[in-house]
């Protein structure tokens, strides 16, 4: 008998679970104002929560959507345009801790899950810095 470990996508409840922690996620961007004029459609979020959502529920195991809209991820490459430092990301990582924490606070196992995505959001986020000069590589975090 085979055992497949449950995705964190599915533990979560599915798409739902990602379009509310997106949607909290990006009410937080909305009003800072050193992350929200960085977003191209400011102060139209809506096709920045799309490509999120879609991008995280591909990376927890849900439909690969993400890819057929966008493409690889080249998540490094794609940051490119927008200035990314300690403020940005730590400015990112606040709003995204919230809306974590709003989010699970509604599913079961919601502890669990949230401490999972933690993990993998505070070392993305360090490596989508691109104010540091060095010669970061596409290998690494966020399947870029
Ligand atoms: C764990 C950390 C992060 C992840 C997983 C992430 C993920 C993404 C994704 C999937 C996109 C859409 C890419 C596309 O298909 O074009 C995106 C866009 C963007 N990200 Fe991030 N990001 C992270 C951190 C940051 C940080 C720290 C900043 C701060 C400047 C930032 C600013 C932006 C902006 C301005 C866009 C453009 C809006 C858009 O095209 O959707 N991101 N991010």
């Amino acid at each position: 008998m085979s055992v497949t470990a449950l995705s964190l996508f599915s533990r979560a409840g599915g798409m739902p679970f990602f379009e509310r922690l997106v949607a909290a996620f990006y009410d937080g961007v909305a009003g800072d104002d050193v992350l929200g004029p960085l977003y191209p459609d400011f102060p139209d979020f809506e096709p920045a929560k799309h490509r999120l959502t879609l991008f995280l529920a591909q990376y927890w195991g849900g439909p690969h959507t993400y890819m057929e809209e966008r493409g690889h991820p080249r998540l490094r490459m794609r940051h490119f345009p927008f200035h990314v430092g300690p403020l940005e990301r730590d400015r990112w990582l606040t709003h995204m801790a919230a809306a974590v924490e709003l989010t699970c606070a509604e599913v079961d196992d919601g502890e669990a899950i949230a401490g999972e995505l933690m993990a993998y959001f505070v070392p993305a986020a360090e490596h989508l810095r691109n104010d540091t000069g060095l010669p970061i590589t596409s290998a690494g975090y966020g399947k870029d």
